[in-house]
């Protein structure tokens, strides 16, 4: 997701068992072939085969509209170690929209096809080329054409965003749609879209029929729901709510990562971003937002994570 799950957050997130795949945040293609700098930007996996650190493969996703740069950019990701290329036609971006990428897209099948075959035949079949999709731009009435435009270009699976362009991230997600899709295809397809909980896993794959699900902002605000997902499908039983102290440990690790290359400046607004998203979950989270929304100091807002500290950082906040 871009700008907020990058190589750090993929590896935090994938240490536990749950997840079986990853996506890079895109990488935005116009008319060049971009250099390599930029892909190992947005997938450092590429130096570490492609895969997070506890071994979950990594694809590459590219964002376009030009097929033949599309396909340029997706055999220089190939040359520099990629092993899979999924395709984005989902973003919602008016930035990216205006500039003909992403959902945009999906008002014509006759080009989610082009990019698709493009990108398959320039990387050959032994490489998976996957694709994202949304239900359409301003309507549905195109979704199962998109989709199908997608697999006869040659993808290897598709994952739905069970929402048009025009309704952004607003529930509810019509994952009974991605059921109607999924009965008229071949290949794999994925569900996406506000699953926040394991009751949401359930009511997704019910209704979307879908074996797999992809979670997005559900599993920044729970980092544990893959694993609880997982655990769940393995044994029948459920797995605690997450405590505030596993929440902590995570973000402050992940501000220990990404000091190694980024000013406090940046990663204190990275950690409060995370800790935004689990606000939307959990109440303890959303009390130490509250608390340390307005710090600037990455020290002070580490401080004011941490169960035992928290007290003298804020003195307002109970302890953990
Ligand atoms: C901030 C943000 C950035 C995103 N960036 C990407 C992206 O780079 N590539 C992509 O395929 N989807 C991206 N998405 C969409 C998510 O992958 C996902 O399809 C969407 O959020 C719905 O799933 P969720 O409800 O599980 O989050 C992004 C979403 C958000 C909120």
């Amino acid at each position: 997701m871009e700008g907020v799950i990058d190589a750090h957050t993929r590896d935090l997130l994938t240490r536990q068992p749950g997840f079986d795949w990853a996506v890079t945040e895109f990488v935005r293609v116009v008319d060049a072939r971009l250099p390599p700098r930029v892909f190992l930007r947005h997938c450092p996996e590429l130096d570490a085969g492609v895969a997070t650190p506890s071994g979950i493969p990594v694809a590459l996703q590219l964002l376009g509209s030009d097929p033949t740069a599309l396909a340029a950019n997706a055999e220089q990701a190939l040359r520099l170690g990629a092993r899979e290329i999924d395709l984005n036609f989902g973003c919602p971006a008016k930035l990216v929209n205006r500039h003909d990428g992403g959902a945009s897209l999906l008002r014509d099948p006759r080009r989610v096809h082009a990019a698709v075959a493009s990108v398959h035949s320039a990387v050959g079949s032994e490489i998976p080329v996957t694709a994202k999709i949304r239900l359409g731009f301003s309507h549905r009435r195109l979704a199962l054409d998109c989709a199908k435009a997608a697999e006869d270009g040659g993808a290897t699976q598709l994952v739905v965003h069970a929402r048009t362009r025009d309704e952004g991230y607003r529930p509810p997600a019509h994952w009974e749609w991605i059921g109607r899709i999924r009965r008229h295809l071949r290949i794999p397809v994925v569900a996406n879209g506000d699953i926040w909980s394991l009751e949401d896993y359930w009511k997704a794959r019910t209704l979307s029929g879908c074996r797999d699900v992809m979670l997005g902002r559900g599993a920044l605000a729970d980092p544990w729901l893959a694993p609880r997902i997982r655990h769940w499908l393995l044994t029948g039983e459920p797995l605690p709510a997450t405590p505030w102290q596993a929440r902590a440990a995570i973000l402050t690790e992940f501000a220990a990562l990404q000091r190694i290359t980024l000013p406090d400046r940046v990663v204190t607004s990275l950690v409060k971003q995370w800790l935004n998203h689990m606000r939307q979950q959990d109440a303890e989270a959303a009390r130490r937002f509250q608390a340390v929304k307005r710090i600037n100091d990455l020290e002070t807002l580490l401080a004011g994570l941490s169960p035992q500290r928290m007290q003298r950082t804020c003195g307002s906040l109970e302890p953990a």
